[in-house]
C-alpha cells in the first residue's frame, strides 16, 4: 500500500534540545546579536568579518551538537510513511538523524557559497570560513545562509509540497518569519495538522489542527502514538 505523505516543518525549537539556542525565546540569539548586524546583505557588505564569526561560532555548535530523541522520531516516521522535511533550520540534524528527505528554507550552515555566483555551492568539512577563503569565481566565500531581506529560493518547492500532505506537522518555531510561515496556510483545510511546541498561540482559526503544548522530544513521544489511527 502506498504510504501516506507526512509534511515535517520544523523550526528552531526543534534543536533546542540538542542545546543549539532558538532566536525569538528568552535568552534566544536575537537578544544577543542584532539581526542588521549579522543577517542582512547589507551587515555582509559592512562588516564581513563579524558576519562571517557569527555563522562559524554557529557551525561550531552545530559540529558539537548531535540530534536529539525528537529528530529521531522524526526520521522514525519514516518506516511508516512518506515523510519530508521542511526545515528552517539551518543546521544538518535532521539529516544526521537518519531523515532522507530533507530541503532546508533558510540555508544549511555546513555549506559555503561564491558570494556572486549563487550556483556555485561547496560543503564544508571545517568549522570556519575566513576572509581570504575564495569560490573558484574568485569571490570570498559567504555562508550558504538566507538572510533577512534575501529570496527564499526554495519556498516554491516548499509550497508545492506542503500542497501534497497528508498530514502536516510543525514542530518548534514561532511562525514569526515569512513567508515560511505561510506553509500552515497551504495546507488544504480537511488535512490533519498537528502543532507541537512549548509556546502559546492563537491558531484556534486553523481547521483540523491538534496542538501539542510541550517540546520537541515530549510532543513527540505524544504525536507517534496518535498517528497510528492514519497509518
Ligand atoms: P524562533 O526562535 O522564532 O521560535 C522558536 C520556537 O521554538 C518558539 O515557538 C518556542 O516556543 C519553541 N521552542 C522553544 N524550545 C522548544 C523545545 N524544546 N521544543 C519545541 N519547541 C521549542 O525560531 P524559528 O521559528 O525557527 O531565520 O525562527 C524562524 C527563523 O527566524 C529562523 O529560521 C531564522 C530566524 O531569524 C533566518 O536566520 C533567516
Amino acid at each position: 500500500m502506498k504510504k501516506k505523505k507526512i509534511v515535517v516543518f520544523s523550526g528552531a525549537g526543534m534543536s533546542a534540545e540538542s542545546g543549539i539556542k532558538t532566536f525569538r525565546d528568552a535568552g534566544g540569539l536575537w537578544e544577543e546579536f542584532k539581526i542588521e548586524e549579522v543577517a542582512t546583505y547589507d551587515a555582509w557588505t559592512k562588516n564581513q568579518k563579524l558576519v562571517l564569526d557569527f555563522y562559524n561560532q554557529r557551525r561550531k555548535q552545530v559540529m558539537e551538537a548531535a540530534p536529539n530523541e525528537a529528530h529521531k522520531l522524526v526520521a522514525e516516521l519514516q518506516k511508516k510513511f512518506d515523510v519530508q522535511v521542511i526545515t528552517q533550520n539551518i543546521d544538518d540534524l535532521h539529516e544526521r538523524a537518519g531523515s532522507k528527505k530533507v530541503l532546508h528554507l533558510h540555508g544549511e550552515i555546513m555549506k559555503s557559497r561564491s558570494s556572486i555566483s549563487n550556483h556555485l555551492i561547496y560543503d564544508l568539512k571545517e568549522w570556519e570560513i575566513k576572509q581570504g577563503d575564495l569560490s573558484e569565481d574568485g569571490s570570498q566565500l559567504r555562508p550558504h545562509i538566507v538572510w533577512f531581506g534575501e529570496a527564499v529560493p526554495e519556498m516554491d518547492t516548499a509550497t508545492a509540497l506542503t500542497e501534497q500532505a497528508d498530514i502536516f506537522i510543525t514542530i518548534g518555531t514561532s511562525l514569526n518569519v515569512y513567508p515560511a510561515a505561510n506553509l500552515i496556510h497551504v495546507v488544504d483545510s480537511s488535512t490533519p495538522k498537528f502543532l507541537i511546541d512549548p509556546g502559546d498561540f492563537n491558531l484556534d482559526y486553523i481547521k483540523n489542527l491538534t496542538v501539542i503544548k510541550a517540546k520537541a522530544v515530549e510532543g513527540m513521544d505524544i504525536l507517534i502514538k496518535k498517528l497510528n489511527e492514519y497509518i
